[in-house]
């Protein structure tokens, strides 16, 4: 069959968002696993079998020097993301205790409050516009206040953790240089705070906790509790606020969606997952092979990157039914969106609980809602709706 899409410059960034579905159901046509010349040279791996596997074996694959691909504004290996064995395990478990569903369950109340106000003033917008942002209204801020709260950053610092944000992810395939700034400021930042704790002695959420732990018996030193702020920004908020966004925008353009979810609100976690699955907000993570090996059919060379393609993983017809469908009903939904393997998301329980609860809110509160205008089903941009006048 024809190349749809000339896989041999196959991007997961930006534009090529738009076009990479179809990229997809090429690669599971034709090609899954193949090399594209993008970012000093990749191999992909498409099928859900060989990225699960990939994932159970860190010995083949490792996450050094970066599993970002390009890097995320800083040199600096992020705890604990780009971590191989043996150190990696050390610096996860002082993150565990943090993310338990039992830890995650305590913040639920304050997590409902917050939705509710946040969706409260995105129906007051309303009475006074026709189109209302919902990701600058609620998409985005909801995931970063939660986060700040847990991490023990002042609640007040938010409105500019977002701009970091959108510089080091969103600028760093245009513009290395912005990226690497919003990243420094992103470190300073960091630095304040930990000098703020240890002299105020008033250290209080994940920082705090990190301020006072230990690996191999001795304390973290400043770089790394760097690292570990730097990473918790970048995996905590965008994540968050890109399911949010892209759940919202396909509910805009499904209004028996919105409608069932509105009368059977206990169906929002199923729905939840298959939003995960089906517009993961990680579309692909990188790793270095380690040794010489195959992946269906193809040699890979020890030293050479790879990029293991969750978004494509998860619409491998292998796999699902009709893997292109999103059907809010679909159970037993298995998928990729968080990883797997010794690197898997730690904050999957409180990235899941995030997007049911301000999904319920957001669908008790805001009556039947359009698009206003196109917008992508991607990243974390505006998303203007309107209300259509039914319910
Ligand atoms: C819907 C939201 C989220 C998605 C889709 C997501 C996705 C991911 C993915 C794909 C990975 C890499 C896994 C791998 O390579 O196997 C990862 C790792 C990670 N995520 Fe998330 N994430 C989300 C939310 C969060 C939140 C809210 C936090 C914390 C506040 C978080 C913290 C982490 C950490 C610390 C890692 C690195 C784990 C390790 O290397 O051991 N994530 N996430």
């Amino acid at each position: 069959m024809s190349d749809r899409h000339d896989l041999a410059e196959f991007d997961f960034h930006g534009k090529a968002l738009d076009t990479i579905f179809d990229d997809y159901e090429t690669m599971h046509e034709s090609k899954p696993v193949g090399h594209s010349s993008k970012y000093g040279g990749f191999w992909y791996i498409s099928k859900s079998d060989d990225i699960f596997n990939a994932e159970q074996d860190p010995d083949t694959w490792a996450v050094g020097p970066s599993m970002l691909l390009p890097s995320f504004g800083t040199s600096m290996p992020l705890i604990p993301i780009d971590i191989d064995p043996p150190a990696h395990a050390g610096f996860r478990k002082l993150l565990l205790p943090m993310f338990t569903p039992m830890a995650i369950n305590k913040l639920e109340p304050g997590m409902h409050t917050t939705a509710e106000q946040l969706a409260g003033e995105v129906q007051t917008a309303f009475q006074q516009n026709d189109v209302v942002d919902v990701s600058a209204a609620f998409a985005r801020p909801y995931p970063t206040i939660i986060f700040s709260r847990l991490a023990g950053y002042p609640e007040a610092d938010w409105p500019m953790f977002d701009q970091w944000i959108d510089d080091i992810i969103y600028e760093r395939t245009k513009s290395p240089e912005k990226a690497e700034a919003a990243g420094d400021d992103l470190i300073a930042y960091v630095q304040r705070l930990i000098a703020d704790m240890r002299n105020g002695g008033s250290g209080h959420g994940i920082m705090g906790e990190l301020l006072d732990a230990q690996v191999d018996g001795r304390p973290l030193t400043d770089d790394e509790l760097i690292s570990y702020g730097y990473l918790l920004f970048l995996a905590g908020l965008d994540t968050t606020a890109w399911a949010i966004r892209s759940s919202l925008w396909y509910l805009a353009g499904n209004k028996e969606a919105q409608q069932l979810l509105r009368k059977e609100s206990d169906r929002i976690p199923d729905a939840a997952e298959e939003f995960l699955r089906t517009l993961s907000p990680v579309q692909a993570m990188a790793r270095t092979c380690k040794q010489d090996t195959t992946v269906s059919g193809q040699e890979i060379k020890a030293g050479e990157r790879v990029v293991l393609v969750f978004g494509a993983g998860n619409r491998d017809p292998e796999v699902y039914e009709k893997p292109n469908d999103i059907d809010i009903t679909r159970e037993n939904n298995r998928h990729l969106a968080f990883g797997g393997g010794i690197h898997r998301c730690l904050g999957s329980n409180l990235g899941r609980k995030e997007l049911v609860i301000s999904l319920e809110h957001f669908l008790a509160t805001i009556p039947e809602f359009e698009l206003a205008e196109d917008a992508p089903w991607h990243g974390v941009g505006s998303l203007r709706i309107r209300l259509t006048g039914g319910n």
